[in-house]
């Protein structure tokens, strides 16, 4: 590919840092179009890339940017496909993309009220407040071996396996198989990168939802049996207008969840302690007053998002500034850039715990506006504020960022108690 490109994941100086492409975009090209072709994946002729709050706001709410493909279609795209069918997937991938394509995040209304409507009756901010002796505990558990002064990875010993034990608790799956949600989790999540085109990373991928698929029937059909006080039991039982989840969205909920509820939730923790090191005098703020912990895990979650970009089909004809957008484009929505609008945000580069207001887009917004942030902001706030008063302090000063660009987070963060 020989043109420049101003948005450009593959290269690995945007793993590195990639605000400074955002501003790049903001200042140059806030609507920006990719060059043909550029990723590899879509399924769009025409691919966009927002980066303004307005705009990304805007895209996240209006009813016109949808989220399945089917109902942004243009209708030459439907002759050609019926003309020209793409080569069946192999039985395993149909099963995949199926049960991903059953998920509330990539469905639109009617469907996607219904399925959220019954999953969002255990995550009301009561049920979830509820949570916060055990996450304490937990936090207290998870910290106590990490004290001895030796050297440990932060992400594999305390932010990785918090949020994994929190959601298989809730869901009513054995705590004790974390490590095998883990590497299910996280080849599911690799495969939702949309960057990572690689068919190797889909087969993974498939085979992980596989595997996981098969543990959780187990695991549901348990809970028919034997019913008990959890999510699981809940989404067995719930009705909503006498419908109940069928199998294939039984199933497909509570991989969402497994999945959302953890490789986001480790990366605000990893994120957020390693902001932390790089910024000395705001741990110092958040450790001799707490009452700043609300407002400080808003920040992280505003300068070092962990979900840095969403996507959009456009379903019908959008004027945007000077650009036309038209039904099957796709947009790209870098809710991380937004973060950084200076339109919004007064100096925006700068990490500030005591930023009010912060209207910041980490959890999108409008009908999928995430259902976990209120249990992502409790554990932030009870794991972070714990780090913060900890003795940990952060042995590198060189990040080793994961290789992914849609989600965000560390691959590793070596720390000792002082
Ligand atoms: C949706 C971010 C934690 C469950 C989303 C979306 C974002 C997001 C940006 C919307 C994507 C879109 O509109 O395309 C985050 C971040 C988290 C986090 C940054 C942690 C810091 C969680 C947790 C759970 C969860 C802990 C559940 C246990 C979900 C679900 C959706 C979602 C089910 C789909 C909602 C819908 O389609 O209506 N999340 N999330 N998330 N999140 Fe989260």
């Amino acid at each position: 590919m020989s043109e420049v490109c101003l948005f450009n994941p593959y290269d690995p100086a945007f793993l590195a840092d990639p605000y400074t492409t955002y501003r790049t975009l903001l200042n140059q090209a806030p609507l920006f179009k990719l060059p043909a072709d550029f990723l590899q994946r879509s399924l769009s002729d025409t691919d966009w890339c927002l980066s303004r709050y307005e705009d990304v706001s805007l895209a996240l709410r209006d009813r016109r940017f949808v989220r399945e493909w089917e109902n942004a279609k243009p209708a030459q795209a439907q002759a050609e496909a019926a003309a020209n069918p793409h080569p069946t997937p192999p039985p395993m991938l149909q099963t995949y993309f199926a049960g991903m394509n059953s998920m509330m995040l990539f469905r639109d209304p009617p469907a996607h009220t219904r399925l959220r409507t019954l999953v969002n009756k255990a995550f009301t901010p009561i049920a979830i407040e509820s949570l916060r002796p055990r996450i304490t505990d937990l936090v207290e558990y998870l910290l106590q071996p990490l004290t001895s002064g030796s050297q440990v990875d932060l992400i594999s010993e305390f932010a990785l396996p918090l949020p994994v034990m929190v959601i298989a608790e809730m869901l009513g799956v054995a705590v004790a198989d974390r490590d095998l949600f883990k590497s299910w989790s996280l080849r599911i999540a690799r495969s939702i990168d949309a960057t990572l085109s690689d068919p190797q990373v889909l087969q993974e991928a498939a085979e992980a939802y596989r595997d996981l698929s098969a543990y959780l029937k187990d695991v549901i059909a348990d809970h028919r049996r034997h019913p008990r006080e959890d999510i699981l039991t809940n989404l067995i039982r719930a009705e909503e207008d006498g419908e109940r989840l069928n199998e294939q969205e039984l199933l497909s909920s509570c991989i969402i969840l497994l999945v959302a509820g953890h490789e986001t939730t480790t990366n605000l923790i990893g994120n957020g302690f390693w902001t932390l090191h790089r910024h000395p005098d705001a741990r110092e703020l958040w450790r001799e007053q707490p009452e700043w912990s609300t407002s400080a895990v808003e920040e992280i979650l505003r300068f070092e998002p962990p979900v840095q970009r969403t996507m959009r089909y456009v379903s019908d004809t959008v004027q945007m500034g000077d650009v036309l957008l038209s039904r099957g484009d796709s947009v790209y929505l870098l809710l991380a850039a937004a973060n950084r609008d200076p339109a919004v945000f007064a100096n925006p580069d700068v990490f500030d715990i005591t930023r009010k207001p912060n209207r910041h887009l980490s959890f999108a917004a409008g009908i999928h506006f995430c259902l976990g942030a209120p249990l992502a902001r409790l554990e932030g706030e009870i794991a972070l504020t714990r780090l913060a008063q900890s003795s940990l302090v952060v042995d590198s000063d060189v990040p080793l960022w994961r290789n992914m660009t849609v989600l965000r987070g560390l691959e590793a963060l070596q720390a000792h108690a002082e």
